[in-house]
């Protein structure tokens, strides 16, 4: 049976209608009982469907009902008219991910076409920028530098080889085809690289002095491996593209204008495997970035053994047709499955290390919590009202209760898992989305509010956080969560990650928090990053040019917090396979490399614009 979908959006109340057609390409007729479908443009409450009937949604699956009887000729469709969404689509990718039909004979996928709608936008003509000095990305905060011809480079006499033979191997592993800029061992003409700590200079700063011979001073082993690191991009970039130059002589004195620059990586949309995730922190340590921000767990997954749970992993590693987690965004009927061993996770921590990346893993909570809540018994209040509230990604009652004893006890248990397998100072534990109205069918929450005088869902939320900071400090670690922790104005000690506008950096440093910038508007890299219907992606803060990413700067807000950096996000809804996700990535990615970096002074369209396609890909 060989089916398509074909969709059409147009304009109206309601955010407008979907026409959804499934064609029968195949030679005998089709009796379809249900057309399953996902998508992130849902349907509202109140939504109306011509040719067929609402039988179920869950997050982004919607599961609609064949007229009694229907029977689709060869060549013929069955067209559905939706209408009444959540909100108007605004690119070919916001319909239908995927779709199926169940039948008599069992389910049959169809390929699925772009979402049809208004006149695209043409993309800007390319413009071919100049640059002519060395490929180094993020560009230090002090070059004075005479550009030469490519060199080999090899550790001088008497140097301990490791650290060389560190960065030589992450070359290798990004660049396998490409000549090794460092070497161990002297060759014609190469030039010798000598390394020397130096106390006065910053941890993570490292000076570099270019003679007949390199002297690398460095602040300590960070400052180390940057200047190594740096050596090898520009002697990587020099041959391979020979108008960019090698230093012949000068000096670049540098160190991270911030101690946070972090990349988020959402596994729990859709997986990525180990050796993806290893890759990632590669690219990352290539361009000097240092966090790993692991989103291991959501409403439609979760990532990581735990131990003491074994269910967890089991069932919110896995989604499909009749399981506890229907398939979501581009899945099909098969859904899909994933997760790490405990020791794959020590693994990837250990390999992270290495090049100096900290894997900081995140446990989402108490909203987007379904996968826990399809898995761990007695984390719901049994006397609740159901199906009052659901989250914007279409989740009903999916937070964890803040007045249930057993909430805490299983987040406890499940932190300690979690501290004993990162040695990160920041934990996170989520906080964000958590739906208006959570709770309010709740008559345990409702008591718990009454008697402390909570104020509604905000209130019962600064409850949570506040027991759940508490455990996380109990384990000698920071919690972290995103800007809604802060709702309320609590959260002392939080690590916060400014995620919805760029305002609410400033706002969060003035109450006094320590502050992650991650704003949608520049740093989500799941966003569509460029204008109309010819674009793919998530738009609600969109689009984000890589111009847009690369100019942004958190400032020095004033208050008694502090911006401890910038954290480029990835998302993955939208991102179902590393093609999807290396399209997103890159150059928007090395852009974050160099907000985190770089002083803004010494920041430079046209030369970032002119290397970034030098940068490894992920
Ligand atoms: C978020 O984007 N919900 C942190």
């Amino acid at each position: 049976m060989s089916l398509r979908l074909e969709q059409l959006w147009e304009a109206g109340p309601g955010h407008g209608r979907l026409t959804l057609w499934v064609r029968n390409l195949g030679d005998a007729p089709l009796r379809p009982r249900t057309l399953c479908y996902a998508s992130m443009t849902r349907l509202s409450d109140d939504a109306r469907i011509e040719g067929g009937r609402l039988l179920r949604r869950a997050g982004s699956h919607v599961e609609v009902e064949a007229p009694e009887g229907l029977e689709v000729a060869p060549a013929g469709a069955w067209r559905l008219v939706l209408v009444g969404l959540t909100h108007a689509p605004l690119n070919r990718t916001q319909g239908a991910m995927a779709a199926w039909v169940e039948t008599p004979d069992g389910p049959f996928e169809a390929a699925i076409g772009d979402l049809g709608g208004p006149e695209p936008v043409p993309l800007p003509a390319r413009v071919a920028e100049a640059w002519t000095g060395p490929a180094l990305l993020p560009w230090p905060a002090e070059a004075e530098i005479d550009p030469g011809p490519p060199v080999r480079l090899h550790a001088a006499r008497d140097e301990d080889p490791r650290p060389h033979a560190d960065v030589a191997a992450l070359h290798r592993r990004l660049y396998p085809d490409a000549p090794a800029p460092l070497s161990l061992a002297p060759a014609p003409g190469s030039r010798a690289v000598r390394t020397r700590g130096d106390a006065k200079l910053a941890a993570g700063g490292y000076v570099l002095e270019f003679g007949d011979e390199i002297l690398l001073r460095h602040g300590g082993s960070e400052g180390l491996r940057h200047g190594l690191v740096a050596l090898a991009q520009m002697a990587h970039g020099a041959r391979a593209d020979r108008a960019l130059g090698f230093p012949r002589a000068g000096r670049i004195a540098d160190a991270p204008r911030f101690a946070w620059r972090g990349v988020h990586l959402d596994v729990a949309r859709n997986m990525r495997t180990a050796a993806e995730v290893a890759r990632l922190a590669d690219v990352m340590a290539w361009q000097r970035m240092n966090r790993l921000h692991w989103h291991l767990t959501d409403d439609e997954g979760w990532r990581l053994e735990s131990p003491a749970f074994p269910a967890l992993a089991e069932i919110g590693g896995r989604r499909g047709r009749g399981l506890p987690i229907a398939p979501q965004f581009a899945d099909g009927p098969g859904g899909q499955e994933g997760r790490y061993t405990v020791a794959e996770a020590r693994g990837l921590v250990a390999h992270a290390a290495a090049v100096g990346v900290e894997m900081v893993p995140e446990i989402d909570a108490p909203g987007h919590a379904t996968a826990l809540l399809a898995a761990v018994p007695g984390l719901r209040d049994p006397d609740e009202t159901p199906g009052l509230w659901r989250s914007v990604q279409g989740y009903a009652d999916n937070a964890l209760n803040p007045a249930l004893p057993r909430t805490y006890e299983v987040l406890e248990t499940l932190l300690g898992e979690l501290a004993d397998l990162f040695p990160s100072e920041v934990l996170h534990l989520g906080g964000d989305e958590v739906p208006d109205g959570a709770w309010s069918g709740s008559p345990a929450a409702r008591a718990l509010a009454e008697r402390d005088g909570l104020d509604g869902t905000t209130g019962l939320q600064g409850r949570f956080t506040e027991r759940v900071r508490g455990i996380v400090e109990g384990l000698g670690r920071r919690m972290g969560g995103w800007d809604e922790c802060a709702e309320g104005g609590l959260a002392p000690g939080v690590v916060l990650f400014a995620w919805q506008t760029e305002e609410t950096v400033e706002r969060l440093v003035a109450q006094g928090h320590d502050v992650v910038a991650t704003p949608g508007q520049r740093l989500y890299l799941d966003m569509v990053d460029r204008p109309g219907w010819d674009a793919a992606g998530t738009s609600w803060a969109g689009p984000v040019t890589a111009r847009d990413t690369y100019g942004y700067d958190p400032g020095t807000p004033e208050g008694t917090g502090r911006v401890l950096g910038v954290q480029a996000c990835l998302w993955g809804e939208h991102l179902a396979t590393m093609d999807r996700l290396r399209a997103m990535a890159h150059p928007r990615l090395s852009a974050a490399a160099e907000v985190a970096w770089t002083p803004p002074s010494a920041k430079s369209w046209p030369r970032f614009a002119r290397l970034a396609p030098l940068m490894p890909r992920l």
